[in-house]
């Protein structure tokens, strides 16, 4: 999938996003994208290199959630052969490939906090070291985009992300705004991927009805621009030349996906069905990042049922949500960040009732009240 060089959109919240790449570009100043998952980030952090003096160097994007916390060290900066299990050679790192262009690091916000320490030393001192190497292997000159869909802000107050870091990359601040924030630009960016997708499996075009337009425009797109861009691919390929109807839109804008009515559950049994299935993997030995927080982004999980599945947990263990993440399997170290994830999303349920024991039965409990509880 080739990420398009060009900003589809010409509503005002677009244009002052055009206007803020402009002037990004003018410079080599470090710039934080945010935004939520799937606005578009990765291509305006392209765009800034490419509309800049850089643009014929590399632009090199490292997603920091995707590289297991132990490697990434190593990816970003390199090492010597030997320093671990596995390095055979010496290996020149993305820090290196990314000289005199500019280096992308998406998802900072689930960078671990001795991974933070690394890159603030690198970002104070422009030098490479790589693991298993005691002396510094020399400068780069990298400009360093960096981009997260979690508000930092709230990590920060967390603990679980460094604050010293925070302003250093925090030079110029570009935000991207959510689709709903768009206007009109659903349709044009709807037209655009629906006729895409046609074209890519020769088929002929396909029109909106007016009715499935409003329902379009009404809707809340939790995944933002990839989610509409995934809706047009599966509905490029219906058997049909009518324009697409509200009927048939209404199942792929289904009501618990969106991030609107993930407040007021309106499906108890497949919830409590998908709840029961996560507890019983977790409980199997299944950890909760890959479980549930990846698939909870994707929005395959909703709001409600992540807080189904904290307020058991915490039944489990009568309150201590350090129990917790040893029962949903991820080392003590993850306390921080887990809880800033719950913060996060609103899912951090108050304790007290679990010590006094005055919570309701599972079977009482329903997620939908214990939405409405903390949201
Ligand atoms: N304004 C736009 N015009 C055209 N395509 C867009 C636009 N914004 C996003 N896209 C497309 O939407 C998809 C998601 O964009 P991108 O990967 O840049 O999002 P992101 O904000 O980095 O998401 P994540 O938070 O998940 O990393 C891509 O396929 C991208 O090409
Ligand atoms: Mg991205």
């Amino acid at each position: 999938m080739t990420i398009p060089q060009v900003l589809l959109g010409d509503s005002p919240a677009m244009e002052l996003v055009r206007l803020d790449i402009e002037s990004a570009a003018r410079t080599s100043a470090k710039v934080l994208i945010t935004g939520e998952t799937g606005v578009g980030k990765e291509v305006v952090a392209r765009l800034i290199h490419e509309q800049g003096v850089r643009s014929r160097q590399n632009f090199v994007a490292v997603n920091c959630s995707g590289v297991p916390e132990t490697l990434l060290a190593s990816e970003l900066f390199g090492h010597a052969r030997g320093s671990f299990t596995g390095a055979f050679r010496d290996k020149m790192g993305l820090v290196r490939q990314a000289d005199r262009g500019t280096l992308f690091l998406d998802e900072l916000g689930e960078m671990s906090l001795t991974m933070q320490a690394v890159l603030l030393r690198f970002t104070e001192t422009g030098e490479i070291q790589p693991v298993g190497v005691d002396a510094p292997a020399g400068r780069t000159d990298v400009r360093l985009i960096t981009a997260t869909n979690r508000d930092l802000r709230a990590q920060i107050a967390a603990g679980a992300f460094r604050e010293d870091l925070y302003y250093r990359l925090n030079v110029i601040e570009i935000r991207v705004p959510p689709l709903r924030e768009r206007g009109r630009d659903v349709l044009l960016l709807f037209r655009h991927y629906l006729r895409h997708a046609c074209e890519l499996h020769r088929l002929g075009p396909q029109e909106l009805t007016p009715g499935a337009e409003q329902q379009l425009l009404a809707y809340t797109w939790p995944g933002n621009v990839r989610e509409l861009r995934n809706m047009t691919e599966r509905l490029a390929l219906r058997e049909s030349n009518t324009p697409i109807t509200e009927a048939e839109l209404a199942p792929e804008l289904g009501s618990a996906r969106s991030g609107r009515t993930a407040v007021a559950v309106s499906r108890p049994d497949a919830e409590s069905v998908m709840v029961q299935e996560l507890w019983d993997a977790l409980i199997a030995g299944g950890d909760f990042w890959s479980l549930v927080y990846r698939r909870f982004r994707a929005h395959e999980i909703t709001r409600a049922e992540l807080l189904a599945l904290v307020d058991r947990g915490l039944q489990e263990t009568r309150g201590s949500y350090r129990a917790l993440v040893k029962l949903f399997n991820m080392p003590p170290a993850d306390y921080k960040r887990f809880h800033a994830f719950l913060y996060q999303q609103s899912c951090n349920l108050p304790v007290t009732p679990y010590r006094e024991g005055t919570v309701r039965s599972p079977g009482e409990s329903s997620p939908a009240t214990e939405v409405s509880r903390s949201g």
